[in-house]
């Protein structure tokens, strides 16, 4: 099967993110394509190694896909402690503020991220930005019978609100969590994300949204033709 040079570079960080696991961890697992690589890899390492590992899975995306790669599977009711997790972004700015999204799990990948002694990005340059909001409108879930109140609010605060709607589904998006998804566009970029964090986590009606303030220890960069690269938080 052909691959694009940026599929190399998705693997080549999923490959490396899969190092990290040792036998014993219970670790993160996230969402979306770049993070399947790694998932596919620790399936690899299960069976060539004997590596014994949990996994909590951020959606039924990577539930499924860790199913299938034979990765054995936990829940934070379980046990509250990760290792290790590590997602993909959609936006990785130079703080490592980082937005997310894409695939309408954000919710989930929170709460992983934010139970993990070390949550670990995985990321290809094109994700690399000075501002957030500038290559990706900012996802934000909420309960359907709220949408009206939240959009003014959006609005309010500078940004052009569209309803996420399904591809091959007449109407909305509906999460894993049966919600709806608001992605907000602010022209020029996000100027102020530890700001606008506060105020969307204060908002009624929004269950949460898109936006890795302080929450990311490191990113690992896949770069086209293989390698990686690191960025630590300061
Ligand atoms: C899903 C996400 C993904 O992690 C993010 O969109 C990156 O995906 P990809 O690796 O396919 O570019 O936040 O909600």
């Amino acid at each position: 099967m052909s691959t694009t040079p940026q599929d190399d570079a998705k693997r080549a960080a999923g490959e490396q993110a899969a190092r990290l696991a040792d036998n014993g961890m219970r670790l993160g697992l996230g969402t979306g394509s770049t993070t399947a690589y790694a998932l596919q890899a620790l399936g690899r390492r299960v069976v060539e190694e004997g590596l014994q590992i949990e996994g909590v899975p951020t959606s039924f995306a990577a539930e499924r896909l860790a199913r299938q790669v034979g990765l054995p599977l936990t829940t934070l009711d379980q046990d509250t402690h990760l290792h290790l997790a590590f997602d993909g972004a959609d936006e990785v700015d130079p703080h490592l503020h980082l937005t997310k999204g894409r695939g309408a799990a954000q919710a989930r990948e929170k709460v992983v991220a934010a139970q993990a002694d070390r949550f670990v990005v995985l990321a290809d340059d094109s994700k690399l930005v000075e501002r957030l909001g500038t290559r990706m409108p900012l996802p934000v879930e909420v309960l359907p019978m709220a949408v009206g109140p939240v959009r003014d609010a959006l609005e309010r605060a500078g940004g052009r609100v569209d309803l996420r709607m399904g591809q091959r589904k007449d109407g909305p998006v509906i999460t894993d969590q049966g919600l709806w998804v608001l992605d907000v566009h602010f022209e020029g970029g996000i100027v102020d994300p530890e700001g606008l964090n506060a105020h969307l986590n204060a908002l009624p009606g929004v269950l949460d949204h898109g936006l890795f303030i302080g929450l990311a220890h490191q990113v690992i960069i896949g770069e086209i033709g293989g390698g990686v690269r690191m960025l630590q938080r300061a």
